[in-house]
């Protein structure tokens, strides 16, 4: 199901026929290095479905990303469940060939319209790695305020917390 149209992108729910797709980010080394490390096919498949039961269950999930001029599918971007406090967390992974472009920017920037509007969602929550300079860049292009250190399930570790809250 599409959610969300930008100037360059589209945005929709996953499936689980999106398994080799979600590969080329999920299951690269470098590309989940400050996420929970890359994941094998059959972690994906159990993500794919955790993710597909959230859609039904919460409304809202992390959605696929696909260029809208050629269908190139260039990432996930969109929301994880609530935690520490947020109704939800921000999340954004691109394949390396479409980093650099501004498309982590518009992608998640239209997500926050989409959670504003109608998800009638109040605070969003961001941790990133320490490192991860790249992340942290988009998350103050797109407004967010550093709320402190708190601990992240998926790395295992306290992570600088950045936060959004709508109005
Ligand atoms: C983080 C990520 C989504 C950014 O995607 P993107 O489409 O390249 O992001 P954008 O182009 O919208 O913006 C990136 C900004 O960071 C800057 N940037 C990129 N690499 C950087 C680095 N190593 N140090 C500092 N700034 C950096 C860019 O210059 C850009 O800022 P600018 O618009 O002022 O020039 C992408 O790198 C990615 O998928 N990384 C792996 C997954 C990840 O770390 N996800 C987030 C947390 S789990």
């Amino acid at each position: 199901m599409r959610i969300i149209e930008t100037e360059r992108l589209i945005l929709r729910t996953l499936k689980m026929e999106d398994i080799d797709a979600v590969m080329n980010f999920w299951g690269d080394v470098e590309v989940m290095k400050y996420c929970g490390g890359a994941g094998t096919k059959e972690r994906e498949l159990k993500a794919l479905q955790y993710y597909i039961n959230m859609q039904k269950e919460r409304g809202f999930s992390p959605y696929l990303t696909v260029l809208k001029e050629s269908g190139e599918i260039i990432g996930v971007c969109g929301f994880n469940p609530p935690n520490n406090g947020y109704d939800t967390e921000l999340m954004y992974h691109l394949a390396k060939k479409y980093w650099g472009k501004g498309y982590a920017t518009e992608a998640a920037k239209a997500c926050i319209d989409y959670a504003k509007g109608q998800l009638k969602i109040k605070k969003i929550g961001a941790s990133i790695d320490p490192d991860n300079n790249a992340s942290q860049k988009v998350l103050e292009k797109l407004g967010f305020t550093y709320s402190g250190m708190k601990w992240c399930e998926e790395t295992n570790q306290d992570e600088p917390y950045f936060e959004m809250i709508l109005t």
